[in-house]
């Protein structure tokens, strides 16, 4: 479907979801209600993803088993407690493009980029600058600045923040790659969202990741807004680590586990720094409880602690569906989603917004972002009321996302018929 095939109203509309293969998944989840008890227009999988229906089940079959084993569940449940972890690795391995051996979900997104850092940030005198978008997520920024203080250096000097041209929002990719040329061999560490959080704006991974490589520079990627969002290569790419959360479009529910990559090149890389725990040693010898800490080949030798098995059971549900449905599939009718709503948008002449997001489907996710030039949070608020959820990120910018797995042609027209109105 071109952009030049979508057509206005809502019968054209409905006939695009009719012809939808995968719009059966929308049952799979629940929605939330709006005051008057319907189903609100959901379209903020980029910062909460929906509850699967069978997320409860996979709670309460952790519970039942807690309540009927105690301690022993460990060992002795139907899917025991020690390797439960495991239940997601070759899903999430699949979902990310990585091997088995690179993946583990493990803490959450803030705290593995600090764990991926103390490995993987090796400042010194010529080497000690990290890249990172101007206007990265903040905790992005935070956990950068306080790694480069850690190390005795300073932001002022050792912070590099990619910013686009005067007048412009998004990053041009050359402009990335002769930053790269230009600054890589003071550049310890680049580290770029692969979908930025505010514009939407998709990075070219790989190209990054080449051009950071070849100045001998470290490449990790924040894929918070991209797992689950678009097709990932992370082994491919050869990024050397990335980190990502699963409450966004991986629908895992809130604060739940993330997920961490670590190239297969450094799953032997015993001469690493890294902050240790028990799960992260070898398991044959872990439970000897000797002092000397033997870590798991790949990204499971980062683990620190055993893990909250209640919040890795909503995610065993929202991954068993991503398998069924496929992320290339999601990804074909993602692209085409977006550009149906960017289309019923450009039907409207009007200065009072404008959609910040690259156009090209290669320079972004699901996600629109719309830059309103009055009124835009009093807009996203009453929007919000008549059960229409998008959310609001300051200054302006008002943030939605049409997520294949669960929103249909019909919502993104509904959603600019009530936009529309508000506006
Ligand atoms: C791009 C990005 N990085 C980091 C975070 C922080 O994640 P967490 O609270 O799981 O550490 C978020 C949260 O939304 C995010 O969007």
């Amino acid at each position: 479907m071109t952009r030049a095939g979508f057509q206005d109203g809502a019968d054209f509309a409905a006939a695009m979801d009719a012809r939808d293969s995968l719009s059966h998944f929308r049952e799979r989840f629940h929605f939330p209600k709006s005051k008057i008890g319907e189903d609100c227009l959901y379209l903020c999988g980029h910062s909460l993803g929906l509850q699967p229906k069978t997320a409860a089940s996979y709670i309460d079959q952790a519970l039942r088993d807690w309540a009927h084993l105690g301690v022993e569940g460990h060992f002795h449940a139907d899917n025991p407690w020690m390797p439960y972890h495991r239940l997601l690795t070759q899903q999430t391995a699949a979902l990310v493009g990585a091997e088995p051996l690179e993946v583990v979900v493990m803490n959450s997104l803030t705290v593995n980029l600090h764990l991926m850092m103390t490995s993987f940030y090796r400042p010194t005198a010529q080497r000690h600058k990290i890249v990172i978008e101007r206007g990265a997520f903040p905790s992005d920024q935070y956990a950068v600045q306080s790694q480069i203080r850690y190390h005795g250096f300073h932001p002022t000097s050792s912070l590099l923040e990619l910013t686009p041209r005067d007048g412009e929002v998004c990053m041009r990719d050359d402009d990335i790659e002769s930053l790269i040329d230009r600054e890589g061999d003071s550049i310890a560490l680049i580290l770029l969202g692969g979908v930025n959080y505010v514009t939407g704006q998709l990075f070219d991974m790989e190209e990054i990741t080449k051009c950071g490589h070849r100045k001998g520079c470290v490449v990790g990627f924040d894929l918070a807004h991209a797992a689950g969002n678009i097709p990932l290569r992370t082994h491919d790419w050869g990024a050397d680590f990335a980190v990502w959360c699963s409450y966004k479009y991986l629908n895992g529910g809130p604060g739940c586990v993330g997920g961490c990559f670590v190239h297969a090149r450094h799953a032997r890389a015993w001469d690493l720094p890294r902050f240790a725990g028990w799960w992260g040693h070898d398991e044959k010898t872990r439970f000897q409880m000797g002092p000397n800490f033997h870590p798991i080949p790949g990204a499971e030798g980062w683990q620190l602690s055993n893990p909250p098995i209640m919040a890795l059971a909503p995610l065993r549900a929202s991954m068993e569906i991503f398998a069924e449905a496929g992320i290339e599939r999601l990804r074909a009718k993602s692209v085409t989603l977006t550009a149906y709503m960017e289309f019923l948008l450009a039907q409207f002449d009007s200065r009072k917004f404008s959609v910040i997001t690259p156009r090209e489907e290669a320079r972004r996710g699901a996600q629109l972002s719309i830059r309103l030039s009055d009124h835009g949070r009093e807009l996203c608020d009453q929007l919000a009321a008549a059960g229409v959820i998008g959310d609001w990120r300051e200054p302006d910018t008002f943030r939605i996302a049409a997520v294949p797995l669960y929103n249909s042609f019909q919502d993104v027209y509904r959603f600019v018929q009530c936009f529309s109105a508000v506006l």
